[in-house]
């Protein structure tokens, strides 16, 4: 077995310190439940060909090798989640990088990770597009012995052996906490009773935060009989597919009081339609924007009011997943699965904080301190 001895002192520290970089980054977890691990198999980084982009950099004999399969770069999110899975698997940390760009497309993922294995790496994480379909190319995983890391969206499998941990978000409680800051604002305006017409921008159809944000808006819904859905449509979590779908919304209906856009990109392209077609958003606008993400682009138009309430997704995963490799370097069984800590920002300090099964959230109102301090 090839394993290079990582002084766990050091990277720990440097986990944490990357980890802690920026208001809502800080980096900590909260255990979902436990479980066990597994060993890790040999190293031999070879070549490989897959239908996604590869990014290889040229490892090190005594490395751990990491093959990582990302969902794509399909948003600003995605792009700060890759960037810190590169800064943390370095060869200055101790490893060797095999980054997979799948394309949104979960047959890359498929083929990225039957390379993986071809190619003997130590640990394979994967940040699954959807969450099923998952379980015949996990098994060869198991079945080589490599250790596989779930981060992000989870993954739907008929054996939870088949991977060794996840660490994400927990999706279904940031739609707890937007649908209940929705209904906080209404009564705090004397608007309860009143129709609100709401249009569903959803993410990807099947990935865990299309399912979890989802899901909290139709039960937001269920719970308001004076809660309307009348438009529910995947934006693939792009703002290109958000504006085309906000374009073809607003030709339907004249009457939208939300559009609860299921990503930042979702909202740019969302805001960008609304504006087009003559009308204004924010709490003195026609519509209320409601985002998820909290990347810096988004916050700042949470701070200029176009986007009245966004829900942090943290994407900084990079050093969580180190500290789970470490771990399992060092004999430990870490967390089988791990929710990220996550905030609540609007544009309004009307709400001051929202409750829900998963706890109390004070609502941050967004200042230039705030952008200031943010690490994506
Ligand atoms: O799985 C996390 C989601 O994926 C983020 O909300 C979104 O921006 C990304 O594309």
């Amino acid at each position: 077995m090839k394993k290079k001895i990582v002084s766990f002192v050091l990277c720990t520290v440097m986990a944490a310190a990357l980890a802690g970089c920026g208001s809502g980054g800080d980096g900590s977890t909260s255990t979902a439940a436990s479980g066990g691990g597994s060993s890790a198999a040999s190293s031999s980084a070879g070549s490989s060909s897959s239908a996604s982009s590869k990014e290889e950099d040229t490892g090190s004999g005594d490395a751990i090798t990491v093959g990582f399969s990302q969902v794509g770069a399909e948003s600003d999110w995605r792009t700060a989640n890759s960037a810190s899975m590169k800064e943390t698997f370095v060869e200055a940390n101790g490893y060797h990088l095999i980054f997979d760009d799948a394309q949104q497309k979960q047959e890359n993922q498929i083929t990225a990770i039957r390379n993986f294995i071809q190619q003997e790496v130590d640990y394979i994480v994967l940040a699954p597009v959807t969450e099923t379909g998952w379980d015949t190319v996990l098994k060869e995983a198991q079945d080589a012995d490599i250790p596989v890391i779930i981060v992000d969206r989870m993954v739907d499998v008929s054996d939870d052996s088949l991977y060794t941990a996840w660490v994400g978000s927990n999706f279904r409680a940031e739609g707890d906490k937007a649908v209940t800051w929705l209904d906080e604002y209404y009564k705090s305006k004397g608007m309860e009773n009143e129709e609100v017409n709401i249009v569903n921008i959803q993410g990807t159809i099947g990935a865990s935060a299309q399912i979890g944000r989802t899901e909290g808006l139709e039960a937001g819904i269920e719970a308001h009989s004076n809660w309307n859905m009348v438009a529910q449509q995947t934006g693939e979590f792009t703002q290109a597919k958000g504006q085309e779908v906000m374009e073809s919304v607003l030709k339907q209906h004249d009457d939208i009081d939300v559009v609860y856009c299921e990503n930042d990109n979702e909202a740019f392209g969302a805001i960008d339609a609304i504006e087009a077609a003559g009308k204004t958003v924010g709490i003195d606008g026609d519509i209320l924007v409601v985002s998820f993400d909290s990347t810096n682009a988004g916050l700042t138009d949470t701070m200029s009011g176009k986007i009245t309430l966004n829900v942090e997704c943290n994407p900084l995963h990079g050093p969580r997943v180190q500290e789970i490799i470490e771990k399992l370097e060092a004999g430990e069984t870490p967390d089988k699965q791990a929710f990220v800590d996550e905030e609540v920002f609007a544009a309004t300090d009307v709400v001051k904080s929202v409750k829900t099964d998963a706890g109390s959230f004070d609502v941050t109102v967004v200042t230039q301190d705030v952008l200031d301090n943010r690490a994506y």
